[in-house]
């Protein structure tokens, strides 16, 4: 905030405090005739210019890789139901109990100023300020994933975003990657179907997408669990449409919704639900319970609801409270674990990995990140330490002069005896195909199937025809009622040539002898 000064007002200083005469004028070297021009010489010795180019450059950080455009706000967690016969987690643990939330929602494969309504996944992150720590929520607005070896993440986030050559999104290089890593058949039909723009982010369902497990922190037993947010204001999305003349009149739309909304007092909420099995029933279960492109069916594991979040507070500045936060899997409280879903596992590795770098190693630090109660002693110094760096506390374990109480201990984790490390093959199955079948079925039921074949086709009309029949193939194992509808759909829509790229003569492209193409 500038300082007041209350009979002249507002006074602004150098980065150091000095106050300045004027933020608005340059100081210049000028001789008389130059002043008669107007000309001057810019000196080194005006800070004011110097500290005012200077930051400027440095204002930006990097955007996240994914999910780097967002809303965020601010709210509350309240319990409304009882839950403590499976977690111990202190801020579930009593009906009315409130916490601190901070929301951001986000779409994924788009950069920082790219439009709100494309048809993409949406992140749900959420941070749960607690008095054992803060908990987040990192889910999307889809119950599944698009692959289950975390290997993959970065392939499939290049293939969705833009070509490493003609800077474009790129319908054959999409569908090329898909072709390829079938088990994301079931999350393309999620996608592509009427669910796959929102109308607001107020609309939207968050799904922890992983199995977690909550248990009685020293407790022998837990519950594998998956968490599923509903909006209050329920599910409504948009037709293609009206989704790209959205994008084309306010590709802002979603944000300034969220805030807007917000700002006149019609809070958005969800309720918290979980869905809660037996590890002895995951055993012999239908579904792989690690696999994040399987749910489970709510018939077997019916929802059960556990409290509300409600968004009350716009962010003061949205750069310090939500570009600079930091989400991650792996902030869990005493009460609540990972399960062995090899995703997850992967991800609790990145998140913290990509804040250090985007903001800085210190970044748990700043307003938006740091829990209720910190002290973590041995994580000293580095960039930008803004709080006291814990004084003369010893900056090393086990000492006579840091007196240590032991914490609370995590769920159980599984036994693991006799394991071995071997590579992560879990080749695609017509198991992988079974769950979107039922989609497509749930589609037929609800009569928004043709919805789903020109959605798809829409988007994969500019692909190379032989990545267009792969891709038909694919869904044609789906049902082949599925590959007749897109073949007839893209005649229809009568895609001469590909737009974006034209397979090349000679050494192929996209593929194992070279990288030559040209631009149609
Ligand atoms: C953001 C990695 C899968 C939800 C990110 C970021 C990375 C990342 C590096 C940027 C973080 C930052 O710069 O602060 C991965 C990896 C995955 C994976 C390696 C798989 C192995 C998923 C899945 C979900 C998800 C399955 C949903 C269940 C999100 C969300 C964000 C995000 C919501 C944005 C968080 C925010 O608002 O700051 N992911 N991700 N990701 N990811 Fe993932």
């Amino acid at each position: 905030m500038a300082e007041q000064d209350s009979d002249k007002g507002t006074f602004v200083t150098l980065a150091e405090g000095r106050p300045v005469r004027d933020p608005a004028e340059s100081t210049v070297l000028r001789s008389k005739t130059g002043y008669q021009r107007g000309g001057g010489l810019a000196l080194l010795e005006d800070t004011q210019l110097i500290e005012t180019l200077a930051h400027f450059p440095r204002e930006r950080i990097p955007e996240r890789v994914v999910h780097a455009k967002a809303a965020g706000a601010w709210g509350e967690f309240e319990v409304t139901h009882d839950v403590t016969e499976i977690t111990s987690a202190k801020f579930l643990s009593e009906v009315g109990k409130k916490t601190k939330v901070l929301m951001r929602l986000s779409t994924v494969g788009g950069e920082k100023g790219s439009a709100d309504t494309l048809r993409d996944i949406r992140g749900f992150a959420v941070k749960f300020f607690t008095e054992e720590g803060n908990y987040d929520i990192v889910g999307n607005d889809l119950p599944v994933f698009f692959i289950r070896d975390p290997i993959k993440f970065p392939s499939l986030n290049r293939s969705h975003k833009k070509h490493p050559q003609t800077a474009v999104p790129d319908s054959t290089m999409f569908w090329d990657f898909h072709n390829h890593n079938e088990e994301g058949v079931h999350c393309l039909m999620h996608l592509f179907g009427d669910r796959g723009v929102p109308k607001s982010l107020r609309n939207i369902n968050g799904y922890g997408v992983h199995t977690f497990k909550y248990g009685r922190a020293g407790e022998d037993t837990f519950k594998y669990v998956k968490i599923h947010l509903k909006p209050d204001a329920g599910v409504e999305t948009l037709s293609e449409e009206d989704a790209v003349r959205m994008a084309g009149e306010d590709p802002d739309h979603h944000v300034r919704d969220l805030y807007n909304s917000i700002e006149k007092g019609d809070f958005p909420s969800w309720t918290m639900n979980l869905q809660v099995m037996d590890p002895k029933e995951a055993e012999n279960y239908r579904w792989n319970i690690f696999d994040p492109t399987k749910i489970w069916s709510h018939k077997d594991y019916p929802l059960i609801p556990v409290g509300r979040i409600t968004l009350n507070r716009n962010p003061e500045n949205y750069f310090a409270e939500v570009e600079q936060a930091a989400f991650s899997p792996s902030n869990l409280v005493p009460g609540i674990g990972p399960s062995a879903d090899v995703m997850l596992q992967a991800r609790m590795f990145s998140y913290p990995d990509a804040a250090r770098y985007r903001v800085g190693p210190n970044y748990q630090q700043l307003p938006c990140n740091k829990a209720l109660h910190v002290y973590a002693p041995f994580q000293r110094d580095g960039p930008m330490r803004v709080d006291g760096n814990y004084g003369g506390d010893p900056n090393y374990i086990r000492s006579r002069f840091t007196k240590v109480e032991l914490g609370p201990l995590d769920v159980k984790h599984d036994e693991w005896v006799n394991s071995k490390v071997e590579a992560y093959t879990m080749p695609v199955t017509d198991d992988d195909y079974q769950q979107a079948k039922d989609l497509w079925e749930l589609y037929k039921e609800q009569e928004v199937e043709q919805v789903f074949i020109n959605n798809i086709c829409g988007q994969m009309k500019t692909a190379l025809p032989e990545v267009q029949a792969e891709t038909i193939k694919m869904f044609g194992k789906v049902d082949k009622d599925i590959a007749e509808r897109m073949q007839k759909k893209l005649k229809e829509l009568d895609c001469k040539e590909p737009q974006h790229v034209k397979a090349p003569d000679g050494p192929g492209r996209m593929g194992s002898h070279g990288h030559k193409y040209d631009i149609a």
